[in-house]
């Protein structure tokens, strides 16, 4: 990776996973690097994609890369989550956000921007079929709640979980309520996820972490053992993780 501050490994041997710890406001700017890459040698890759505020600055940086001759429009996006009961057009749901924040900026068809929707196991069934449709996920990019969770999987979720409707923990929704103007009863009670299994499919992660909230998390994560209380802990199982940190999210960290 080009650019980067000096990568530690920490369980080096023991998991997958490459920590690149970056200066605070640097992580978009080095995970660019990453996504670009992979881009560039397959412009065809199927970018898993988490929405919330971490990887905004990736997606801005990724946008410019295009305008300097990256070809991004011939990837299909996929999005891990996406909330339950708000309505089609309201603009704090995540294919909203998939869209305007990261399809439209690199020019991306709506034909082949995939967020999962619907209330029922059918909808669900028909993500996952969708995902093995189109050759499974290249490189999935994740965030981390301060609860361990990664897309919607919060604590307590199984490893081989797949697409499905989930409740929303308590830590989750006041942590989103100041997409809803700090409103808790606004923010929604459920939502439909990839499950972990469905995440640990794809064939690369990368991983994003900012801010002093996400430090007890990532500890756990990446230092704890493997637990559904951690459900980013699963993590550990996937051969090809690359986790791009600040300093004030590996605080924790040895
Ligand atoms: C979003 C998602 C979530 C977020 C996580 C961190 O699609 O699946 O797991 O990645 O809640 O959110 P931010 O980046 O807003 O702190």
């Amino acid at each position: 990776m080009t650019g980067a501050s000096p990568a530690t490994a920490p369980r080096a041997g023991r998991t997958g996973i490459r920590l690149v710890r970056v200066p605070n406001g640097r992580v978009g700017a080095v995970a660019v690097h990453e996504v670009a890459e992979t881009v560039a040698d397959h412009p065809r890759a199927v970018l898993g994609v988490a929405t919330g505020s971490t990887p905004l600055e990736l997606y801005a940086a990724l946008a410019r890369r295009r305008t300097h001759g990256l070809r991004t429009d011939a990837m299909t996006l996929v999005a891990l989550d996406e909330y339950v009961g708000l309505g089609g057009d309201d603009p704090r749901d995540y294919a909203t956000y998939v869209r305007r924040t990261i399809a439209t900026p690199l020019g991306i068809p709506d034909d082949r921007v995939h967020v999962p929707s619907g209330t029922t196991d059918a909808d669900a069934a028909a993500f996952e079929h969708g995902i093995a449709g189109m050759g499974g996920v290249d490189l999935q990019i994740l965030g981390i709640g301060r609860n361990g969770h990664i897309g919607f999987n919060e604590p307590g979720a199984d490893a081989a979980s797949r697409t499905r409707i989930v409740s929303l923990d308590e830590v989750t929704r006041r942590a989103n309520a100041e997409h809803f103007d700090g409103d808790l009863d606004a923010v929604p009670t459920h939502a439909i996820t990839q499950g972990v299994g469905t995440i640990l499919d794809a064939r690369r992660i990368l991983l994003l972490a900012a801010g002093r909230g996400k430090a007890a998390a990532l500890r756990a994560a990446l230092t704890g053992p493997v637990s559904a209380e951690v459900p980013a802990s699963y993590l550990q199982r996937h051969p090809a993780v690359v986790v791009i940190a600040d300093d004030d999210a590996c605080e924790e960290l040895e």
